[in-house]
């Protein structure tokens, strides 16, 4: 077990040499990341792996020690997986936890796991694996999300739902259209996952406490031992770089905006106003008062959930701002803001998956509002072009004047009788009547990447296949 009986007035076991005595308790405090940092156990003995194999291999310590230490390593892996190992906050952080715990373990040997490196490099090495390995759980989780879109967006290929611009109705659309908006969305957010998975795919090992090393070290060696493209190419960026965490966090904001709209898209639609979509009962909850209610609280979450990843996005940019190369102890202050930020990017996407699987879809109260509030106005405008040649400003201004009669009538469009279009303008004939619908109208807009179920279909073909 990790020593946690040290007295906190002797100097620390790991670099305290030059130290008569032992930090005083706030400095304990404010120094120790073991509190958070112990998240990393698995990528911080992986990397330690891949680096005394490496020293081994290039004669810088023994086949003996090293072996030592790779079974020692193992072991402490299996401890913290189960639960039997003891952190200690006097050993500051998970890497001086795990390495005083190898000494324990193996005695001498493990003091050469140290060799040509710094926590430095090892910290920038166990966090551009955890951050990695978390982009890779991002990607799969949105391929997740699209996929529920997509199988809703071909289910409602034709249901027809008001458009809408500064949420006034203005045109009618499909529904399968809007889910296939949200496939666009989250595919750009998966896109950048990707370019963040190439852009950190360096490993840091071996660029030391800043310098490099004069051990004859071989950092292409490790770097593909833990599954990295090649190792990075300054020392000094190496161990002061953070972008990959700041990408990440970008990421996640963009993401989490996304996912805020679609959010606040389903909090309006399931209202009993609007009542488009209703949540499953596994996605809502009720109300201790109202016995009525039923509230779509994992949505309003994931709304909410925004503001900490962007909190912790200017957090991030804020504690790198201005920072002299290379590292600096700010620099420990990345891995909560990280942290939370993936947790809750995580539960907002997976809640959302549900949501959207499981919600049911009123198209019958979609279609209703769909043609309501004059959607099918520009139609008109268009008929008025193509069938009587009308400038579209002057169709426009028709137009305008049958949606006044008809409201003053309080009747929709298709409901004003052709006497009355034709008093409005002579050269109105009985086939105008065949745009005025809503299927009509979303039929009709086959431009690519309109709203018409045909072109829809298209676009769920070519999502399915990069899914
Ligand atoms: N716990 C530290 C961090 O997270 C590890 C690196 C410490 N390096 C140092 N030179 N004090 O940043």
């Amino acid at each position: 077990m990790a020593d946690d009986t040290t007295d906190t007035k002797s100097s620390n076991q790991m670099w305290g040499g030059r130290f008569a005595s032992g930090p005083d308790a706030i400095m304990e405090e404010i120094n120790a990341s073991i509190g958070f940092d112990k998240k990393l156990f698995a990528q911080d003995i992986r990397g330690s792996i891949a680096h005394a194999t490496m020293l081994a291999h290039q004669g810088i310590i023994s086949t003996d020690d090293k072996d030592k230490i790779v079974h020692g390593l193992n072991t402490i892996l299996s401890e913290i997986e189960s639960g039997n190992f003891e952190f200690s906050r006097q050993l500051e952080d998970i890497h001086m936890n795990i390495e005083a715990r190898l000494a324990t373990l193996i005695g001498p040997a493990a003091g050469r796991l140290h060799t040509a490196r710094s926590r430095n490099d090892q910290v920038a090495l166990d966090f551009r694996l955890w951050v990695k390995e978390e982009l890779q759980k991002t990607e799969q989780m949105l391929t997740g999300l699209i996929a529920a879109f997509l199988d809703r967006a071909e289910e409602h290929a034709e249901s027809v739902m008001p458009g809408f611009t500064h949420l006034q109705t203005a045109q009618p659309v499909t529904f399968g259209h809007h889910c296939m908006a949200y496939v666009e969305m989250f595919g750009r957010d998966r896109a950048r996952v990707r370019h963040a998975i190439e852009h950190l795919d360096e490993s840091p090992i071996g660029a030391a406490a800043l310098a490099g090393t004069g051990y004859p070290i071989d950092r292409h060696m490790t770097a593909k031992a833990l599954g990295f493209r090649e190792p990075t190419r300054n020392s000094i960026d190496t161990v002061s770089d953070r972008d990959f965490a700041i990408e990440f966090l970008s990421i996640a904001a963009i993401a989490g905006m996304h996912l805020s709209r679609l959010a606040e898209e389903i909090v309006i639609w399931s209202t009993p106003q609007f009542g488009f979509v209703r949540l499953s009962d596994a996605f809502s909850t009720g109300s201790s008062i109202m016995p009525q209610k039923k509230n779509p609280d994992a949505a309003e979450l994931v709304r909410a959930k925004t503001g900490r990843i962007n909190g912790s996005l200017v957090a991030l940019l804020t504690i790198m701002k201005g920072l002299p190369l290379a590292y600096s102890k700010d620099m420990q202050e990345d891995k909560e803001q990280v942290f939370d930020a993936a947790e809750s990017l995580e539960l907002a996407i997976a809640a959302m998956t549900g949501m959207v699987r499981d919600m049911t879809v009123n198209t019958a109260r979609m279609k209703a509002a769909a043609g309501s509030g004059y959607s099918t106005a520009t139609d008109l405008a268009d008929w008025l072009v193509r069938e009587a040649g009308l400038p579209f400003r002057d169709a426009h201004h028709v137009t305008g004047r049958a949606v006044a009669l008809a409201e003053s009538k309080g009747c929709d469009l298709a409901e004003l009788p052709l006497s009355d279009l034709q008093a409005i303008h002579a050269a109105i004939t009985d086939k105008v009547y065949d745009v005025l619908t809503v299927e009509a109208s979303v039929a009709s807009r086959k431009s690519f990447g309109g709203t018409a179920p045909s072109e829809v279909r298209k676009q769920i073909a070519f999502w399915r296949a990069r899914n």
